[in-house]
């Protein structure tokens, strides 16, 4: 969800005003997906490498994400169920403050009954560093090391492979993001900033595999 510090410095406004609209954009943007009867999303709220932003910077995208997991009586309404993926809260070089790790649960419970679209955030989310876990995890099992077996011990095992990854804000390059899963992705890149992208911007990508 690239570009929503340069959408707010092109308004004469604070990075955090960009991103609170990045999450406002979130809710819509689930309204849409929903609509779209699309099973699966899954949004990069915050990875590994965020942690170095500015304090104030970082304090502010985490308050927006115990905003968006707080989200509850909108995410029942859809039939929207959510999850998690990320580096394990008691993993030993895990930052997750506690208020967000408690939103994510009480979303994760709150909406485990809902059989509509899954909702996954990535929060303090890498995919190498997942990648790494995994063949840990592997090893740890004394697994062969097929792909079936590191799959099986990715964060979330039961998600899907990715079928469209897309990159906003004129970002031309793959991120750190679900690298595994989207070995075989069809990829969109839009310069439209995450702020501003709408039902046109997620049927364009659509078209991808449709
Ligand atoms: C990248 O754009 C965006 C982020 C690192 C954070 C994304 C956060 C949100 C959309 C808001 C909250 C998210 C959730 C899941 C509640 P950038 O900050 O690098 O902007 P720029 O590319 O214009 O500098």
């Amino acid at each position: 969800m690239d570009g929503n510090g340069r959408w707010a410095a092109a308004r004469g406004l604070p990075r955090t005003a960009g991103h609170s609209e990045g999450e406002e954009n979130i809710a819509r943007l689930v309204r849409v997906a929903v609509r779209r009867d699309i099973g699966w999303l899954t949004l990069f709220g915050f990875s590994t490498e965020n942690w170095v932003r500015p304090r104030t910077e970082v304090r502010h995208i985490l308050g927006l994400h115990e905003k968006l997991f707080g989200r509850l009586a909108e995410l029942n309404e859809l039939g929207v169920r959510v999850q998690w993926i990320g580096r394990p809260f008691d993993a030993p070089d895990a930052r997750t403050p506690r208020y967000v790790q408690r939103a994510i649960r009480k979303a994760i419970a709150a909406t485990s009954h809902n059989t509509g679209m899954v909702l996954t955030i990535a929060f303090d989310y890498g995919g190498r560093r997942e990648l790494c876990d995994a063949v840990a995890g592997v090893r740890a099992r004394g697994l062969p090391m097929t792909p079936e077996d590191i799959s099986s011990q990715l964060y979330l095992p039961e998600l899907p492979p990715v079928d469209v990854l897309v990159r906003t804000s004129g970002e031309r390059r793959v991120s750190n993001f679900l690298l595994w899963q989207s070995a075989g992705a069809a990829i969109r890149f839009t310069d439209c900033p995450w702020p501003e992208f709408d039902e046109h911007e997620l049927d364009r990508a659509l078209e991808l595999v449709t």
